[in-house]
């Protein structure tokens, strides 16, 4: 049987739901809460395809799941909160496998008087914004957010989710400095993938 950590390791797979799910959870995640004011209940949910879209218009979105009841009250909302959650939120992610109406309970949130959105206390980064639109993409739906303002707090340790488990980033084990300083972005045929070979400092 192939399981999600062990896949052969040089064989070209047919692409069934099971291995594509499998070799897919190698890709890295954010581990991001979606959420928004439904009637003075806040509602949300984990998303792990949360993702930046455009620099203009200012836009991010996320996959969500068709079947999933919380995303119609998502998309519904006249603004919602992508909480970006911090490797310390384990509990987060717990109390989001409760029922729609349970899983702020007990936790740390509080409702953003400026957008009139819930908010996690602890979130590496939160974005507020707008549904503007969807897409279709299979099972799922693409949703498009107009950002509407962005609240960093602290360095950066986003909970990652890799392997089918939750892990951390590693800020002692990086294997390459700044990509942007190194020359991303500022060149648009590709010779800045030349430096940043060699850039790790040991
Ligand atoms: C790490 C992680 C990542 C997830 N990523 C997604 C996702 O990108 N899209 C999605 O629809 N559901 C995702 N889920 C599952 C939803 O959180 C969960 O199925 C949903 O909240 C339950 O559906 P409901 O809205 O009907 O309650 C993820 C769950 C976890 C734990």
């Amino acid at each position: 049987m192939t399981t999600q950590s062990s896949l052969p390791s040089s064989a070209v797979l047919a692409p069934d739901p099971v291995a594509f799910r499998a070799a897919m959870s190698r890709v890295p995640t954010s581990v991001v809460v979606i959420a928004a004011m439904d009637n003075d209940v806040p509602v949300g949910m984990v998303v792990g395809t949360f993702t930046s879209v455009s620099l203009s218009p200012l836009l991010v979105g996320f996959l969500g799941e068709r079947r999933s009841s919380t995303l119609p009250r998502l998309l519904n909302a006249d603004a919602v909160s992508c909480n970006v959650l911090h490797d310390s939120q384990l509990d987060v992610v717990d109390a989001f496998r409760r029922g729609i109406d349970e899983r702020f309970e007990g936790l740390d949130w509080h409702i953003d008087q400026g957008f009139q959105v819930p908010v996690l206390g602890g979130a590496t980064l939160v974005v507020f914004g707008k549904p503007t639109s969807t897409a279709d993409a299979g099972d799922h739906v693409f949703a498009m957010i107009d950002v509407n303002g962005i609240q960093a707090t602290g360095p950066a340790r986003p909970l990652v989710f890799c392997g089918g488990r939750l892990t951390r980033m590693d800020p002692g084990r990086l294997v390459a400095g700044d990509i942007w300083q190194l020359g991303y972005g500022s060149t648009h045929d590709g010779s800045a993938a030349r430096v940043a070979r060699n850039a790790v400092s040991e």
